[in-house]
């Protein structure tokens, strides 16, 4: 076991709140593409700005919705990875002790079976209104579509995750910061730590004099307010660090 695991062990064996912020390279080994890594990454090949507003959307909603519609499809046929499964059996063993915050959208978690889980940017499977919802915008009136619309006054569906320059549900983000506010340690695993208010909850712990701990195998944004930063692949590390 690489020498900085052990009191990571320990920090988690002691400490009664355990908040553990996820992003991206965690399902990386789930075969889910993250955001930032150079080629791999989805914002190295593709422009969010064309595909992750509000405005891409409303000027062109079949190309979104068709992007979104392909991630979708793509998560839904890989699996929960063995630190999905670790978090998992984490929080079944300390119910109360686990606060489980992802900025994923592909439910991953929650397939591997993470209850409570907090989804700060929503969930991809899941689609809602782009305009508030008249009257006639009801589940039976859904025309089928790319995207789907009311049949009754055109109002679009669009995916429920939050794009750039929209606000986090209030509700995930208030129990999240909660979360961060109570915890003894927080682990942070793959993320780039670069997109907010997510990653200010790494700093929260850290301002309330609470352990930070960065899982990633490459140097990241959070790695300046952790307490250790173990260079190691999410999938291989948790179940070590967990079990
Ligand atoms: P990023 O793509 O910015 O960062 C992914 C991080 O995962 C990088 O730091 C990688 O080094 C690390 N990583 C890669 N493989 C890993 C592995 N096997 N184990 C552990 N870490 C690994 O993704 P996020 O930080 O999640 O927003 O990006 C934050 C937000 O930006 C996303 O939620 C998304 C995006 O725009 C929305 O969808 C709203």
């Amino acid at each position: 076991m690489p020498p900085a695991t052990a009191p990571v062990r320990q920090w988690l064996g002691q400490a009664r709140q355990v908040a553990v912020l996820t992003g991206a390279g965690m399902s990386a080994e789930s075969g889910v593409p993250t955001f930032r890594d150079a080629q791999t990454g989805l914002w190295a090949r593709f422009r969010p700005e064309e595909l992750a507003t509000e405005q891409a959307f409303r000027a062109n909603p079949q190309r979104v919705w068709d992007w979104y519609a392909m991630r979708r499809e793509m998560t839904a046929r890989v699996s929960p990875n063995a630190g999905h499964l670790a978090l998992a059996a984490f929080g079944h063993r300390h119910p109360q002790r686990l606060a489980l915050i992802t900025q994923n959208v592909d439910g991953l978690h929650e397939r591997a079976g993470s209850e409570g889980v907090i989804a700060l940017h929503g969930r991809i499977a899941e689609d809602r209104w782009l305009d508030r919802p008249r009257t006639c915008c009801q589940p039976d009136c859904i025309e089928a579509g790319r995207p789907p619309r009311c049949s009754v006054c055109g109002n679009l569906r669009r995916p429920a995750v939050v794009w750039f320059g929209e606000m986090l549900p209030s509700q995930a983000l208030q129990a999240a910061e909660a979360a961060a506010l109570r915890c003894d340690l927080m682990l942070v695993v793959g993320t780039s730590g670069q997109v907010y208010p997510a990653a200010g909850l790494a700093h929260t712990v850290r301002q309330a004099g609470a352990r930070v701990v960065v899982l990633n195998p490459e140097p990241s944004g959070l790695d300046e307010v952790a307490d250790v930063c173990l260079r190691e692949r999410a999938a291989q590390c948790l179940p070590r660090l967990l079990d």
